[in-house]
C-alpha cells in the first residue's frame, strides 16, 4: 500500500510541510511540495536546499544533491495527480482544509492516501469532505518535523484498518516513533499536556508564585527541560492560546481546559514571546530576568500540583481509550521531551499520593477543573501500579 516507491506530495510549504518534505526525500521518496503561495513555495526551496547541503557538510547525508532532485516545488496543485500519499500541512482552518482534500480527491488516484498534519480539528470531519473518507487519516508531526521523532497516527472514524497498519509502518521506515491516537481533541500531547501551561498560569494569576519561581520549580524540581512561562513565550501565543482554546471549545467547555485572561491579554497585546520580543518575558536587549524566589518548600508544591494535573490527564486519556500506556508514555517523553512517561511518574509518587494532592485542591476551589480521573482513584484504592 505504502513504500519508498511511493511518490508523497505535501501540501503547504510552511515551517511543518517544509520539514514534513525533508523527512519524506531524505527517506528516499520522490516528494511534490505544493504550496498556493509562490512565495512561500520559493523559501521552502531555497531554505531546504541550504539545510540539506548543511547536513552533507555535517556529514549527516552522503549527497545532499540526490535528495534535493528528489522533491519538486510545485506551484500548481495538479502536479500531485501521480502521489501515492498526500499530506496537508496548510492554515489550521477546517472549512480551507476541507475543500483542499475535495479538491485533492478529484486529482489523484483512487487508491492514494490522504493525511492531515492537524493539531486540533477532528480528522473524522475532514474525511467527512471525501468521497473516499477510508483513505483518510491524521499523520502528525512535531516542530521542527527532521528532529522531532514522534507522529501521532490518528485514524478517523470512517479510516480502513489496514491503512493505520501501513501509515504505522511506513513512519517507521522514515525513522518516527508513530503512536496510535483516537481521533479526540488535542490527540495525545496536546491534549495531556494542557496543565502544564493552565496549571502554570492559574499558580500565578492567584499570586502563589510569579513567572520565574514557577519556570525554577519546573525545571530544577520538576525536572522538565524549560519551564511553563519560558516554553509558551517559545511556542508563541499566538499558536499556544489557540491550541488551549480549541481543545477547551472541543471538549464541550470542560472546565479542566479553560484557557486564561493572562495569557489572552498577552495573544490581544501582539506580545507573542520570543519571536515579538515580548511575552511573559522581556527579551529586550540588557533587560534584566526576573529572579526566582528559590524556597524549596514551595518550589515542591508548585511542581507536585502541576505534575498531579499532568498524571491526571494521561490517567483520564488511558481511562477513555484515548491510546495505550505505552503510547502514552512514548508521546509524552517524545513528543514534548518530558523526563519520563507521566504513568511511570504516578507509580513514583504513588497514585494515592497524586489522588491527595488533586482531592485537596478539589475541595479547596470546588471546581470541576480538579476532579480526580476514575482511573487514578482505582489504582489508588487497589494500591496498584500503573506500568511498572
Ligand atoms: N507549527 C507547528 O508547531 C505545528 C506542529 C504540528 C502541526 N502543525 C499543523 O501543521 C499545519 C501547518 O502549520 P505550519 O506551522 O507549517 O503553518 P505555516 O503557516 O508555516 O504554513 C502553511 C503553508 O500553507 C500554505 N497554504 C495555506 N493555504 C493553502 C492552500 N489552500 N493550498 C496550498 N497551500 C496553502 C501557506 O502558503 C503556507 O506556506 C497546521 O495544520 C498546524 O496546526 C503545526
Amino acid at each position: 500500500m505504502l513504500d519508498k516507491n511511493t511518490i508523497v506530495g505535501v501540501i503547504g510549504s510552511g515551517a511543518m510541510g517544509a520539514g514534513i518534505a525533508q523527512v519524506a526525500a531524505m527517506a528516499g521518496h520522490k516528494v511534490v511540495l505544493y504550496d498556493n503561495n509562490a512565495t512561500a513555495l520559493g523559501k521552502a526551496k531555497s531554505s531546504l536546499t541550504t539545510t540539506l547541503q548543511k547536513l552533507q557538510e555535517k556529514g549527516k547525508v552522503t549527497s545532499a544533491e540526490e535528495i534535493t532532485d528528489r522533491l519538486t516545488y510545485a506551484p500548481d496543485v495538479n502536479q500531485l495527480a501521480p502521489c501515492g500519499l498526500v499530506i496537508e500541512a496548510i492554515v489550521e482552518r477546517l472549512d480551507i482544509k476541507k475543500t483542499v482534500f475535495a479538491d485533492v480527491e478529484k486529482i489523484v488516484s483512487d487508491d492514494c492516501v490522504l493525511a492531515s498534519n492537524t493539531s486540533s480539528l477532528s480528522i473524522t470531519s475532514i474525511a467527512a469532505a471525501c468521497t473516499r473518507p477510508q483513505r483518510v487519516l491524521g499523520l502528525h508531526f512535531f516542530n521542527p518535523a527532521p528532529l522531532m521523532a514522534l507522529v501521532e497516527v490518528i485514524p478517523a472514524v470512517q479510516t480502513a484498518n489496514e491503512l493505520v497498519v501501513a501509515a504505522k509502518e511506513l513512519m517507521q521506515q522514515w525513522g518516527k516513533i508513530p503512536v496510535i491516537a483516537k481521533d479526540t481533541p488535542g490527540f495525545i500531547v496536546n491534549r495531556v499536556a494542557r496543565p502544564f501551561y493552565g496549571e502554570a498560569i492559574r499558580i500565578y494569576e492567584e499570586g502563589i508564585a510569579d513567572i520565574a519561581t514557577i519556570d525554577w520549580a519546573m525545571t530544577e524540581i520538576g525536572g522538565f527541560r524549560m519551564g511553563p512561562f519560558t516554553l509558551m513565550d517559545y511556542i508563541g501565543h499566538d499558536v499556544n492560546y489557540v491550541v488551549t482554546e480549541t481543545v477547551f471549545t472541543s471538549f464541550f467547555y470542560d472546565p479542566r481546559y479553560k484557557p486564561s485572561f493572562s495569557q489572552k491579554r498577552l495573544l490581544e497585546a501582539g506580545w507573542l514571546g520570543r519571536k515579538t520580543g515580548k511575552g511573559f518575558y522581556n527579551y529586550a536587549e540588557n533587560t534584566p530576568q526576573p529572579l526566582p524566589n528559590k524556597d524549596n518548600e514551595l518550589g515542591n508544591k508548585i511542581a507536585e500540583r502541576i505534575v498531579a494535573m499532568l498524571i491526571n490527564e494521561a490517567a483520564e486519556a488511558l481511562h477513555l481509550n484515548v491510546a495505550t500506556a505505552h503510547d502514552l508514555e512514548t508521546a509524552m517523553t517524545k513528543g514534548v521531551n518530558y523526563p519520563k512517561g507521566l504513568l511511570q511518574w504516578c507509580d513514583e509518587l504513588g497514585a494515592d499520593k497524586t489522588l491527595s494532592i488533586l482531592d485537596d485542591l478539589y475541595h479547596h476551589y470546588h471546581e470541576d477543573r480538579y476532579r480526580a480521573s476514575v482511573l487514578l482513584r482505582k489504582y489508588a484504592s487497589g494500591n496498584k501500579k500503573m506500568v511498572s
